[in-house]
């Protein structure tokens, strides 16, 4: 694997291939990543990951000094999972002057979910994206359904902006007990680990309850926020949307349309996300 710091070294390194595929990180990799590496090599000519820990995405308070890097451990992975290419440039590479140029993404998308806790991380997350999708021009990209509001803007931004990239959706990898794999999985303590797949249990039973014909979306919303409560969290939110748009469905629309039930919930600091589509 060839490891680049600069973007005149990554152009110069991808200069003989056509189509390269991309997964863009924040380090501290995990079987998900590996996963999203794995799926990558087959779709293009050369596979290329970077790492980068991006402070535009971060709020003041959030975990940005203490977010974990962990690059020897990466790098083997990612050669290990067969990755050809790792970009992995400086703070000052990606952000050489004052990135006064954002993303705007519609407050319709970037401001509910993850944006009303996050205010300003769509901001941050689309405007590294697309200087990455720059820097790398990849023929493909891949980014995983556990971050699936970010999924969703970062496809409609590729759409909008006529990126020449087709965007490539990948299941969440789970641990055994059905926990998504996600960074911020490290922070938990033992008990806390064995509690965290009761937020993709909530979910599920969400799930169970609209399959059996519940239509109460706020009643049920509402119960399964109580019932993570009473376990200790703080739930951020559960809440059922539809997956066009993560907006909330109408009670007939509920019925027949593809809907997304999705999770954010604080277990002592650590804030975990999760969702499920039925
Ligand atoms: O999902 C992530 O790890 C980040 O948000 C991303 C897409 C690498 C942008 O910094």
């Amino acid at each position: 694997m060839k490891i680049v710091h600069t973007v005149a070294e990554l152009r110069a390194q991808l200069a003989r291939y056509h189509h390269p595929a991309f997964v863009a990180t924040m380090g501290n990799l995990h079987e998900g990543h590996l996963a999203l590496i794995a799926q990558a090599k087959p779709l293009g000519d050369v596979t290329v990951a970077s790492i980068f820990v991006n402070r535009l995405q971060f709020l003041p308070h959030e975990d940005f000094d203490t977010y974990p890097r962990t690059w020897e451990s990466d790098c083997e992975k990612l050669q290990t999972a067969g990755c050809d290419v790792l970009f992995a440039p400086s703070e000052q590479e990606i952000y050489p002057e004052p990135q006064t140029f954002k993303v705007q993404p519609p407050t319709a998308l970037a401001d509910i979910l993850e944006g009303q806790f996050r205010p300003g991380f769509f901001v941050g997350v689309c405007t590294v994206v697309l200087k990455l999708l720059a820097c790398v021009q990849p023929h493909v990209a891949l980014f995983g359904k556990k971050d699936y509001q970010q999924l969703l803007i970062i496809e409609r931004m590729v759409r909008q902006f006529n990126l020449p990239v087709r965007i490539v959706a990948a299941e969440t990898t789970r641990a055994p007990d059905g926990l998504a794999l996600s960074s911020r999985n490290g922070y938990l303590s033992e008990s806390q680990r064995t509690e965290a797949v009761q937020l993709s249990l909530a979910l599920k039973t969400m799930a169970a309850a609209l399959r059996a014909g519940a239509c109460d979306i706020t009643a049920l919303e509402h119960q399964a926020r109580q019932a993570l409560a009473a376990r200790g969290w703080q739930p951020d939110y559960l809440t059922i949307r539809r997956q066009a748009d993560l907006q909330a469905p109408t009670a007939e629309a509920a019925v027949g349309e593809p809907l997304v039930l999705l999770g954010a919930a604080r277990i002592g600091r650590t804030r975990l996300i999760d969702n499920l589509e039925i």
